[in-house]
C-alpha cells in the first residue's frame, strides 16, 4: 500500500519538477486504498457530501459580453455537523487547487475531523478549469482532459484561467451560499494545501469581509521572484538525505558523473538500461537522471511517517554498500522505495494515465507558465545534485514554445505581495495560520516565523508536505497530533473573539 502511495506522489513530483511548479497534495486513487484501513473518511464521502453546481461568472473583472457568460462550478456541501444559521455556526471552506475536487473529499481530513468540535458546515469548492468546472465543459469535449486541452489551446478561454479569477469564484460562491442558507453571520474559515494554501492565505488578505481566517498548509507564498533563493528547494532535499545518512548522500552525489560517463556511448546506455531495469531503452543520460532526481525530491517532499521514504531509499543504498558498483547501490535505493515493479524509469503518463493526473499536468503547466512562476535551480557546492542554475530565459522560452506567450514573473508579488512580509502584514493582516513540515523542500518558500499574534507559523521539524490537513491515522506521531490540535485551538480563539465582538455590536 505504501508503494501505491509512493506512485501517486512520484507522479505529482515528476510534474512539479519538470514543470518547475508547486507540488500537489496526495489525492489520487492509490491513497484512497492506503487510507481505507486507517480512517472512515471514505464512508463520510459517500453519505454526507452532496454535489452541487453553481452558475459562476466567467470573468469577474470585465464587463464585455463574453465576460458575463457563466460556467458550471462544482462544489460539495456536508451538513452533518452544522450547528445551523440560527446559531451563527461556522463554515469551513476548502479551496480546491490544481486537480479535480473529488479526492479532497476523503483525503483532506482536517475539515470533517474538526467539524464536530465547531459544529461547522463543510464546503469543498473545485478550482475553475479542473475537474468538472471547466468553462469549455463536457458539452464541447468528450472528457475533461480534452476539455482542459481545448481550453488551453484557445487564448480567449485560457485568459480566464488564473488565481485571481479563482479567488473571486470562491468569494462569489461563498456569499451566494451564505445568502441561500440565511447564514449571514456565520464566520468562514478557508483552508487549502500547497497552491491551495497560497489561495487560502491570499483569500484572507483580499476578502477579509468573507473569510474570518485562513489555514494555509505548506503554502510557499514566498517562492516567487527573488524572495527565496532558487537553490532553496533542492538544498532541503539534500539536507533530508544527509540527515538520513551521510554515506547515502555521498553515494548519490557521486552517481551522476558515473551515469554521464556511461551515457556517452551506445553500449554504456544499454548497460544503464539493463542496470536500472528501464521500461524502455534509455536514449540519453537525462532520462535516467531526471527520473532519479524526481524520486529523491518526491521522497523528501512526502517524507511522512510511518514509512519515511528518504530513510527507506538510504537503507537500500547503504544496505547494498558491499556491492562494488555504485549504480547497483543507487538502484537498490530505488527498489527499496518501490519494490516489485515490472520496470523502472518511466514517464508519469505511463505510470498513471488517470484523468486527474493528466488534468493537473496540463493545467498546471499553464498556471506556472503564466503567473505562478517559481524559480528553482541548483547552485550549492554541497548539493547532492549536479549544478543547474535557474535560468529565467530558458524557462520563459519553454513557456513561449508551449503556449506562444511568456509568463508575467512579477505579477504574483505585485498582486499579492510577499516583499517585507513581516513589516507589511504585522500591522495589516490577521488570522492566518501558515503551517509547514520542514522536511518538505517547499517549506523553504513558506512563512516560517510568526508575523504577529494572529499571523502565526506552526511548523514541525519532522513533518512534510501538507501532512497537517490530511486525514489522521492511528500511527500518527505525537508531534503531528499536536500540530493539528494547535491549529484547531488557534481557530477556536478566532471564533471566540468573533462571537464576542458580534455580541457587543
Ligand atoms: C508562533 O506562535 C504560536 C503561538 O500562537 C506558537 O505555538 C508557535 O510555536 C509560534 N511559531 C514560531 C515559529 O515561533
Amino acid at each position: 500500500m505504501a508503494f501505491l502511495l509512493f506512485l501517486l506522489c512520484l507522479i505529482l513530483v515528476i510534474f512539479t519538477v519538470t514543470t518547475m511548479g508547486v507540488p500537489n497534495i496526495p489525492s489520487l486513487d492509490p491513497v484512497n486504498r492506503f487510507l481505507k484501513g486507517q480512517t472512515d473518511v471514505s464512508k463520510i464521502v459517500s453519505s454526507d457530501f452532496q454535489e452541487f453546481f453553481y452558475d459562476q461568472t466567467l470573468d469577474h473583472f470585465n464587463y464585455r459580453p463574453e465576460s458575463y457568460t457563466t460556467f458550471q462550478q462544482r462544489y460539495y456541501i456536508n451538513y452533518k455537523w452544522w450547528g445551523g444559521a440560527s446559531n451563527n455556526a461556522p463554515i469551513f471552506a476548502y479551496l480546491g487547487a490544481e486537480s479535480p475536487i473529488d479526492d479532497a473529499l476523503w483525503s483532506i481530513g482536517f475539515l470533517p475531523e474538526n467539524a464536530p468540535r465547531f459544529n461547522a458546515l463543510l464546503v469543498y469548492m473545485e478550482h475553475r478549469f479542473y475537474g468538472q468546472s471547466n468553462p469549455v465543459g463536457s458539452m464541447e469535449a468528450p472528457n475533461m482532459v480534452d476539455a482542459m486541452e481545448k481550453s488551453l489551446e484557445n487564448p480567449d478561454t485560457r485568459g480566464y484561467f488564473n488565481s485571481a479569477q479563482a479567488l473571486a469564484d470562491y468569494a462569489e460562491l461563498l456569499l451566494y451560499l451564505k445568502n441561500q442558507l440565511q447564514a449571514h453571520n456565520s464566520p468562514i474559515i478557508v483552508i487549502g494545501g500547497s497552491y491551495g494554501g497560497m489561495l487560502a492565505s491570499w483569500f484572507r488578505l483580499k476578502y477579509p469581509h468573507i473569510a474570518l481566517g485562513a489555514l494555509a498548509s505548506s503554502a510557499p507564498i514566498l517562492y516567487f521572484e527573488n524572495l527565496t533563493p532558487p537553490d532553496g528547494y533542492y538544498s532541503v532535499v539534500t539536507q533530508d538525505f544527509k540527515e538520513a545518512s551521510q554515506n547515502c548522500y555521498t553515494t548519490i552525489k557521486q552517481s551522476w558523473d558515473v551515469i554521464d560517463q556511461l551515457a556517452t556511448t551506445p553500449s554504456g546506455l544499454a548497460y544503464l538500461s539493463q542496470k536500472f531495469q528501464t521500461c524502455s531503452p534509455l536514449s540519453n543520460a537525462d532520462e535516467l537522471k531526471n527520473y532519479l532526481k524526481s524520486v529523491y525530491s518526491n521522497a523528501a517532499q512526502y517524507d511522512a511517517p510511518p514509512n519515511y521514504p528518504t530513510a527507506r531509499i538510504c537503507q537500500g543504498i547503504d544496505g547494498a554498500s558491499d556491492a562494488t558498483d555504485i549504480l547497483d547501490r543507487i538502484f537498490a535505493g530505488v527498489v527499496a522505495y518501490m519494490p516489485g515493479m515490472s520496470c523502472y524509469v518511466t514517464s508519469p503518463e505511463v505510470v498513471s494515465p488517470s484523468e486527474s493526473v493528466s488534468q493537473t499536468s496540463i493545467g498546471w503547466e499553464w498556471q506556472t507558465c503564466s503567473e505562478l512562476l517559481i524559480p528553482l535551480g541548483i547552485t550549492s557546492e554541497d548539493s547532492m545534485f549536479q549544478s543547474l542554475p535557474y535560468d529565467a530565459n530558458v524557462f520563459i522560452d519553454n513557456c513561449v514554445r508551449s503556449f506562444g506567450v511568456g509568463p508575467r514573473p512579477h505579477w504574483v508579488t505585485t498582486y499579492y505581495g510577499g516583499q517585507d512580509i513581516k513589516l507589511i502584514l504585522s500591522k495589516f493582516g490577521s488570522n492566518i495560520i501558515f503551517s509547514n513540515g520542514l522536511r518538505d523542500p517547499y517549506s523553504i518558500g513558506g512563512v516560517l516565523e510568526n508575523i504577529s499574534e494572529n499571523i502565526v507559523a506552526i511548523k514541525t521539524t519532522e513533518g512534510s508536505h501538507c501532512l497537517d490537513i490530511l486525514s489522521s491515522g492511528e500511527a500518527d506521531p505525537e508531534w503531528l497530533v499536536k500540530q493539528r490540535k494547535d491549529e484547531a485551538n488557534i481557530i477556536d480563539r478566532w471564533f471566540a473573539e468573533y462571537y464576542r465582538n458580534f455580541r457587543l455590536l
